[in-house]
């Protein structure tokens, strides 16, 4: 089923881009492509994770994510199971490295963790012999969600060298937009982010990315458009005036679409408050490549579940 030369990953754990190489990064693109063809088929079944357990650990909300890594576990045959928060020993006052070190005396292979600070994927990965891959951690990174939209860009374009990428929105909360800031930088796209100034990172423009004040400005023939969810749960009062403001000013439209190449590819991570973000013409339109995003969630996780599992039993913990 695969080409020969699919490498080994390195890493026990994937817990961010900022680690991952170029080559590292391709090879995921190159067998989600693989994977894609399984869950187009009749028979969405492998036996690529069969003998493997594969646990969710979800501390904060998701449909996307957590839906497409069991969707991906179960198309390849391991035993899978969740876990949230809510109705865990967590909420008995558990702390993570001992909830991590039962899941990992379960004999699981690998353990996906959503958690709301910063680092949780990290300080697990290094207390369990389980693989640990990150479905976000706080503001730090999504990488999966980036891995997918890399995969999404270059199913449409080929590859990311030189193409001019376009994110908007709420830059400062976003881990989708770390991660893909780390991922598409290393593929050589050239990005661009407008937002609010109060939700752009200080000093953005001096790591080569080109910050607006406009989103006019940074749509103007770019070859993606990537909309942001403004998350409300991670905001202090007072970065935005108010909702109304943030989408006359930042949200895109099909005026603003326009600006882009005419072959623009539209995307969101989800889930998109409609009429905020983006205006509902635009996340109906030919250009919007939302819907391939979710689909293509679901081959790069079977990706990186198979290329982490075949690393083979980990001896140390890191
Ligand atoms: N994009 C994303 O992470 O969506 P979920 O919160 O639904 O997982």
């Amino acid at each position: 089923m695969f080409r020969g030369d699919v490498m080994v990953f390195k890493s026990k754990d994937l817990l961010g881009l900022k680690e991952l190489s170029a080559e590292d990064i391709m090879n995921i693109i190159d067998t989600a492509k693989t994977m894609k063809y399984v869950i187009k088929s009749n028979n969405k079944k492998t036996a690529h994770l069969q003998g493997k357990s594969i646990v969710t650990l979800f501390y904060e909300n998701s449909t996307r994510t957590r839906l497409s890594f069991e969707l991906a576990s179960k198309y390849m045959s391991s035993s899978s199971a969740n876990i949230s928060a809510s109705s865990s020993s967590v909420a008995k006052g558990e702390t993570l490295i001992d909830t991590g070190k039962t899941i990992d005396m379960m004999g699981t292979d690998v353990i996906i963790i959503r958690h709301p600070m910063s680092g949780a994927p990290h300080l697990l990965a290094k207390n369990v012999k389980a693989s640990v891959i990150n479905a976000g951690d706080g503001m730090n990174e999504h990488p999966t969600q980036a891995l997918l939209d890399m995969f999404t860009i270059v199913e449409r374009k080929g590859s990311l060298k030189g193409l001019k990428v376009a994110i908007v929105g709420d830059i400062y909360h976003s881990r989708v937009a770390r991660s893909n800031i780390w991922g598409m930088s290393k593929l050589g796209a050239e990005i661009s982010v407008a937002g609010p100034a109060t939700l752009i990172p200080p000093g953005l423009e001096n790591t080569g990315i080109k910050v607006f004040n406009t989103v006019q400005e940074a749509l103007i023939d770019a070859d993606v458009v990537m909309g942001l969810r403004i998350q409300l749960e991670r905001q202090k009062k007072g970065l935005f005036p108010t909702i109304r403001e943030y989408s006359r000013f930042f949200g895109i439209d099909e005026k603003r679409l326009k600006l882009a190449k005419e072959d623009a590819l539209l995307m969101h991570p989800g889930p998109v408050n409609r009429g905020v973000e983006l205006s509902t013409s635009v996340v109906d339109c030919d250009q919007s490549f939302i819907n391939e995003q979710v689909t293509n969630g679901v081959a790069v996780r079977m990706a990186l579940l198979y290329l982490l599992t075949r690393r083979g039993p980990n001896e140390d913990i890191n």
